[in-house]
């Protein structure tokens, strides 16, 4: 059922004809480049002790065993160890950027986007093998994939943030981090991306990033690493709920299939929208917890709830009624011998958690789905 809510905060690359066009090119070239095999062997591990107190940092040969690469937990507060899996570019490391990838949720695993999107390696057929992905983005630059805010993915500890703000903090205090321990990843520029939920965390990190340069050149702060901050991208970004909100009733009734729901519940859904915008502008105007909670209640209980209660479209293929079958990648992060080659403390996490809906929850809660993240107004 979580699911189905979340249909739109969740990102969907799958939505036209030209998208399927390009996973279907995407998916052949790939089969042409390589069918290396990698095998998941005992030489893969290289782990020391876990501590809620230190990092711990692993470089295995998983994934994409021709470059350099490290994953594992960096302490980032008392309690609170945020995981990243980190590869060096296939072509000129040194003279490549880094780029960060974020995902969505708010709660996802970016293992999602590792292995499904945009990183080096799939996993298919024997769900203990992967096997190089010909497109992955550090064909190009150097790539860090973090769980975060702590709880998501990999990421553990009694840290528990509520907001997008609270979460930029985090994903901040893990840059420097990860900066004082591979300094020379810190001069490159750096591109910062994400989707869906992104379309929150990108902002609020990006501007945090700007205002401490700032203080850094202004001599106010000190012992803080200047982040090069080159560009943001955010793909099916939520960002600016009034707009997308009111998308959903025109995209239910009118779209390239067919209608979604009956007139009637269609000019249902028009009158509870009103409310609905009336308490997202609030939400805007104010930037309070009690306005944006207001519009949580009266935009997913009233309006969108029209939708989601009456609707059986598919939430990726609105043709059919089916989800998205679980991918076989998570099968791959169930194998003990991943886990431990690639630094997860085992005592904590016992099972890999695409998505963990505590965390979404504590953002709904905290009002932060309906606050604005454009500039004009941030
Ligand atoms: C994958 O590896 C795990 C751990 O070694 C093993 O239990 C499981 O049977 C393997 N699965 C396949 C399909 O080989
Ligand atoms: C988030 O909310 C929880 C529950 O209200 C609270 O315990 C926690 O301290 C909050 N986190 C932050 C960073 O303020
Ligand atoms: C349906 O959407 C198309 C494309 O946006 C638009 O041209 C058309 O006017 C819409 N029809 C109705 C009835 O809203
Ligand atoms: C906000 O909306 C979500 C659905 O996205 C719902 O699960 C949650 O209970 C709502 N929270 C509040 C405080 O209304």
């Amino acid at each position: 059922m979580i699911l189905r809510k979340l249909y739109l905060l969740y990102t969907s690359f799958f939505s036209s004809k030209l998208v399927l066009f390009f996973i279907l090119f995407i998916l052949t070239t790939e089969l042409l480049l390589t069918d290396l095999l990698l095998p998941v062997t005992h030489d893969d591990i290289k782990s020391g002790a876990f501590s809620s107190l230190n990092d711990h940092i692993v470089s295995s040969k998983l994934c994409d065993p021709r470059v350099k690469q490290y994953s594992g937990y960096l302490n980032i507060a008392p309690d609170a160890n945020m995981f990243f899996w980190f590869f060096e570019s296939r072509k000129n490391p040194k003279n490549s950027p880094l780029t960060i990838w974020l995902s969505g949720g708010p709660g996802y695993s970016s293992m999602f986007a590792l292995f499904q999107e945009v990183g080096p390696c799939k996993v298919k057929r024997n769900m203990n093998k992967s096997r190089l992905a010909a497109n992955s983005w550090n064909e190009v630059t150097n790539l860090l994939f973090i769980d975060q805010p702590i709880g998501a993915g990999f990421s553990y500890g009694a840290r528990m943030v509520n907001t997008s703000e609270q979460a930029a903090l985090d994903v901040y205090e893990f840059l420097q981090r990860f900066f004082t321990m591979f300094p020379k990843y810190a001069s490159l520029d750096l591109h910062l991306f994400s989707e869906s939920y992104g379309g929150h965390y990108v902002p609020a990190i990006a501007k945090l990033i700007i205002q401490n340069n700032n203080l850094i050149k202004a001599g106010k702060i000190k012992d803080i690493i200047p982040i090069n901050l080159k560009s943001c991208g955010i793909g099916s970004a939520w960002v600016d709920p009034i707009i997308q909100m009111r998308s959903y009733v025109n995209f239910a009734e009118n779209n390239t299939y067919k209608p979604l729901l009956g007139p009637q519940l269609i000019e249902a859904m028009r009158d509870t929208w009103i409310l609905c915008k009336y308490n997202i502008d609030e939400c805007y105007k104010t930037n309070t917890k009690q306005a944006c909670i207001a519009a949580n209640i009266t935009c997913w209980e009233g309006y969108n709830g029209i939708f989601t209660q009456n609707s059986d479209a598919g939430l990726y293929d609105i043709r059919t009624k089916n989800d998205i079958p679980v991918p076989i990648y998570t099968k791959y992060l169930e194998n003990p011998f991943v886990l431990e080659s690639i630094g997860v403390n085992p005592t904590v996490i016992t099972k890999y958690l695409e998505f963990n809906e505590e965390i979404y929850f504590r953002f709904t809660d905290s009002g932060d789905l309906y606050v604005i993240f454009k500039k004009e107004s941030f």
